[in-house]
């Protein structure tokens, strides 16, 4: 059976853009923003998927604005909900309805760097290695299992701007490749709170990503 999923956005939408048009075998049943200005609604609705607004603004307060916002998600019964770039945090309620079935992007490889402007704070912290990690969410905030990450040099002369550049490409692979081993059922969560891919790829072991390479 194919995977149902609904993707939440906030803005630009690059990541929904990516998983739009990574061919993946998921039904992707409708596209929501929390913003009505939203880049991101026009690339969907380019690519026809459904796309809905719920404004937070309309809202009177957290809890109100997630269950409204629960209450359009689950007309869909997606078996996915993908966070691509929502920039709101979750109330717990929201957060445990949709356990096990609610994954996130994060431009750091956590649990470095959670939260907000990880490029300016990578470089402040001097690490020769940064990135994008994909994982479910929890009610901590950027704190859930992680699926999967990717990394990238830091390099001598880079502005959070050109380090976000390169995180961001990454990102666009490491999501869907992510969101296929969930649509595919490989993504298991283990019982001391990690996730595990399966089948292992025993030959995968030795690709060490080194930086600086001198
Ligand atoms: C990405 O860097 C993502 O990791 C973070 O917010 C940004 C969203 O970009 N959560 P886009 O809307 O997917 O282009």
């Amino acid at each position: 059976m194919t995977m149902r999923a609904v993707i939440l956005i906030s803005g630009r939408g690059s990541n929904m853009q990516a998983l739009l048009e990574a061919g993946l075998p998921v039904d992707f049943a409708c596209v929501i923003s929390n913003r009505p200005e939203a880049a991101g609604l026009a690339i969907a609705a380019r690519h026809g998927v459904p796309t809905v607004v719920i404004d937070h603004r309309q809202h009177d307060g957290r809890a109100a604005f997630d269950a409204a916002l629960a209450e359009e998600i689950d007309r869909h019964a997606p078996d996915l909900v993908i966070l691509a770039g929502f920039m709101r945090v979750l109330t717990e309620d929201f957060v445990r309805h949709y356990a096990n079935r609610l994954v996130n992007i994060h431009p750091a490889l956590l649990p470095a760097f959670p939260g907000l402007d990880t490029h300016a704070r990578a470089l402040a912290a001097g690490v020769k290695l940064h990135g994008c990690t994909v994982h479910f969410v929890t009610p901590e905030v950027d704190a859930g299992p992680i699926i999967a990450q990717a990394a990238v040099p830091v390099l001598a002369d880079d502005t959070p701007e050109t380090l976000a550049a390169r995180v961001l490409r990454q990102e666009h692979r490491l999501f869907p490749l992510a969101v296929r081993w969930l649509a595919e059922g490989r993504v298991r969560l283990r019982e001391d709170g990690g996730t595990a891919l399966l089948p292992a790829r025993d030959g995968d072991v030795d690709d060490a990503l080194i930086s600086p390479t001198g």
